[in-house]
């Protein structure tokens, strides 16, 4: 199989697995909020209580938690698609999205609406091909209702008979 229809084969398995949605939010040199979506995040350790995400080194969300020690996860509700949409593309730096309500918790950017938000101090970081393994130890923790927002195969869903 050559290289590029691995990546394609790979992408495809890998995409059969299940996960929530959550934006990475830190800030920028300007106080400002920034995020990433993403679904590479684990809980790793209950004590200590410890997360990771791995972060494409081309990323700009990576840059800013270098810069920060420091990320949060928002874990996104079954409202919040248009949030995912908009966090999985490049952001302008200091373009606030219309309608995205967000706020300081623990320190660090927290979005209106989300599910669970877990405020993390880097501890160690691996690097390991084109990602970074980040690893946080958790330092705010924080639940609302809701229901979650799904990604499988590459589109979101919905939890079966929710709003
Ligand atoms: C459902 C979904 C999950 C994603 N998960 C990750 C992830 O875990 N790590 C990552 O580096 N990029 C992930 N991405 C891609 C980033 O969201 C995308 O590259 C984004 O533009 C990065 O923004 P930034 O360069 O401003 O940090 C994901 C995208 C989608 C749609």
């Amino acid at each position: 199989m050559s290289l590029e229809n691995f990546a394609i084969e790979y992408r495809k398995t890998m995409s059969s697995f299940a996960t929530g949605v959550t934006v990475v939010t830190t800030l920028d040199e300007n106080e400002f909020i920034h995020g990433m979506t993403a679904n590479s995040f684990t809980s790793v350790s209950l004590d200590p209580p410890t997360v990771l995400v791995c972060i494409g080194h081309t990323r700009n969300t990576i840059t800013h938690v270098n810069n920060t020690n420091e990320f949060a996860i928002n874990i996104l509700s079954d409202k919040q698609k248009h949030i995912a949409d908009y966090f999985a593309k490049e952001q302008a730096i200091g373009v606030k999205p219309l309608e995205l309500n967000w706020s300081i918790k623990y320190g660090s950017p927290f979005i209106e609406g989300s599910i669970a938000f877990i405020k993390a101090k880097v501890i160690q970081k691996y690097n390991h091909g084109d990602h970074a393994i980040v690893l946080g130890e958790v330092q705010g923790i924080d639940t609302q209702e809701g229901n979650p927002l799904l990604y499988y195969q590459s589109n979101y869903l919905f939890v079966p008979n929710s709003s």
